[in-house]
């Protein structure tokens, strides 16, 4: 994972605070203490009969190791994973198709949109794309630059973003950071709001996290899919 130095931890810090946004209250989700991202995942492959998998981001291997499936790719610039490119360079190139795709490379909202595109765009019928991170519960875990370690981004904005498509169906699973959960299925819930998803504050989503991520538990998820 990229270095994060002590100057720029405070530098990045009192920019947020001081130019984007200040915002001290948190929020308290339930995620379960027993159900991981690797048992979603592995739920998935089994229940789907899945064969091919591909992880964006793979850090030490801490997923990518566990996933059980006969064909993995996992891709990253720095550690972990068999494929050592950015994920833009990595689709740039791919002519592969998965069943399943989980996203969890770099956190920025511009980022992770493009990687849901072109994870899209590589999608066998009836594949599942997976997005990590969506449910920071704190401002600092959320702010863009980033200025501590344990840190979700601003991946939410891409959720909320993406919302508004009447080809995707989208839903977040309220577990292990918050797990978005992407299909090519009509829409049956299009999210209306005015504001552009970048002009977005932490306190929006704090507010209305909900509504903009359509937050399902386990249980709900294992329901429909
Ligand atoms: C949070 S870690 C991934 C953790 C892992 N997937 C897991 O489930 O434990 C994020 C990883 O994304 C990688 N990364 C950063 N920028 C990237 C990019 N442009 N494309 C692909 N991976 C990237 C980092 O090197 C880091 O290892």
């Amino acid at each position: 994972m990229e270095k994060l130095s002590k100057i720029s931890k405070i530098f990045n810090k009192l920019y947020y605070n001081i130019f984007v946004e200040s915002f001290k209250k948190k929020l308290h989700f339930n995620f379960p203490s027993n159900y991981f991202r690797w048992d979603l995942i592995q739920y998935l492959i089994s229940k789907n009969k899945y064969s091919d998998y591909l992880e964006i981001g793979c850090d030490q291997d801490q997923l990518f190791s566990k996933i059980k499936i006969e064909n993995k790719i996992g891709v990253d610039p720095y550690s972990g994973g068999n494929v050592r490119k950015t994920s833009d360079d990595f689709f740039k190139d791919n002519k592969k198709k998965f069943d399943i795709v989980f996203i969890d490379g770099l956190h920025t909202y511009n980022q992770v949109k493009k990687d849901i595109l072109n994870s899209l765009d590589c999608l066998k019928e009836g594949g599942i794309v997976l997005v990590h991170d969506c449910m920071p519960d704190s401002l600092s875990k959320q702010a863009v630059p980033r200025y501590r370690m344990i840190w979700n981004g601003d991946v939410w904005r891409a959720i909320v973003d993406l919302r508004h498509r009447e080809d995707l169906e989208i839903f977040t699973c309220e577990m292990d950071q918050g797990i978005g959960i992407i299909k090519k299925e009509t829409n049956s819930s299009i999210l209306k709001i005015q504001k552009p998803v970048i002009k977005l504050k932490f306190k929006d989503y704090f507010d209305n996290y909900k509504k903009y991520l359509r937050v399902i538990s386990v249980e709900e998820f294992k329901k429909k899919y």
